[in-house]
C-alpha cells in the first residue's frame, strides 16, 4: 500500500549497530511506496574499496590514504526487485555481499571517523534526499544529514539481542564466527560510533525512541503507522 496522495517527507531512521535498522527501513520504505537508502552501507562500501586497495594493512586504517582513494570511488545503487531492495556497487562491481564480511565490519568504525569520508558520503546523501520520499537509515541522518527531517527515529536494542540477531545473519551465511567475536565488535562499534569527533551517534533531540528488544518487525510496522499518522497531522 503505497500513499502517493500524500506529501512525501524524509524519515530518517538512526539508532546503534544490529538493531533491526536497515530491515525496518526497508519495510517502512515498501509499505509508504519510498526509496530506501542504507548510508551504512555506503561507509561499508569505502571500507571495502580500501581493504582491497591497501589503505587498510594489518587492521590499522592509514586515514590519509583512505582519504586519497576516495576520488577514485565510485558508488551507485541499484533496484534488486528479488531483494525488494537496491544492491550497492562500488567502480560498477556489485559489492552487497562483499560489505557484509567480519573484516569489514571491525574497520568501518574507523574509515567512517575519517572527516574527508564523511564529507563526501554526506553530500551524497543530501542529494539523494533532495526530492523526499526517502527512508535513510544510518547514525547521523537525523542530526547532520537531514537536521529538518519530518520524522526521526531513533532505534536501539539490548547489546546482547543484538549480537545474537548479527550471530544468526551471519552464521546462516555459513560465516564461521563465534557469538564472543560478535558481541564485542556490536560493544565496541557502539563505543566507537558514540565518541568519535566527526559526527557522533547520538539521539536527535526531536527522534522518537524505538527500542525493538521484544518486538516483532510486524509489531514496529504498527507501531510506525501510528507515529506516522501523527507527525502528517502535526505538519
Ligand atoms: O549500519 P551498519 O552497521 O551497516 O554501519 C556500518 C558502520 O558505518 C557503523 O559502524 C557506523 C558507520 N556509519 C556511520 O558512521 N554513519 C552512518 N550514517 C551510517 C553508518
Amino acid at each position: 500500500m503505497s500513499d502517493t496522495k500524500q506529501p512525501k517527507i524524509i524519515i530518517a531512521v538512526d539508532g546503534f549497530s544490529s538493531c533491526g535498522k536497515s530491515t525496518f527501513a526497508k519495510a517502512i520504505a515498501a509499505r509508504l511506496g519510498y526509496i530506501f537508502i542504507d548510508t551504512g552501507a555506503m561507509y561499508r562500501a569505502v571500507t571495502l574499496f580500501a581493504l582491497e586497495q591497501g589503505a587498510i594493512r594489518s587492521g590499522i586504517v592509514h586515514e590519509d590514504e583512505v582519504a586519497a582513494l576516495l576520488d577514485r570511488i565510485a558508488i551507485t545503487f541499484r533496484f534488486n526487485p528479488e531483494r525488494g531492495a537496491s544492491d550497492i556497487y562500488v567502480n560498477g562491481d556489485l559489492a552487497e555481499g562483499k560489505i557484509r564480511t567480519i573484516e569489514v565490519s571491525n574497520c568501518v568504525s574507523r574509515v567512517s571517523a575519517i572527516p574527508e569520508v564523511r564529507a563526501k558520503l554526506v553530500a551524497m546523501q543530501q542529494e539523494m534526499g533532495r526530492r523526499k520520499g526517502v527512508v535513510m537509515d544510518g547514525r547521523d541522518i537525523g542530526t547532520v544529514v537531514f537536521p529538518d527531517a519530518e520524522m526521526k527515529l531513533f532505534m536501539t536494542a539490548d547489546p546482547k539481542v543484538r549480537a545474537r540477531r548479527r550471530y544468526d545473519e551471519l552464521r546462516a551465511k555459513g560465516d564461521e564466527v563465534t557469538l564472543e567475536e560478535i558481541e564485542r565488535n556490536v560493544v565496541e562499534r557502539d563505543k566507537a560510533d558514540m565518541s568519535r569527533r566527526v559526527s557522533p551517534l547520538r539521539q536527535a533531540e526531536d527522534a522518537i525512541v524505538l527500542d525493538n528488544s521484544r518486538m516483532t518487525v510486524d509489531e514496529q510496522m504498527e507501531w510506525f503507522m501510528a507515529r506516522l499518522a501523527e507527525t502528517k497531522n502535526a505538519l
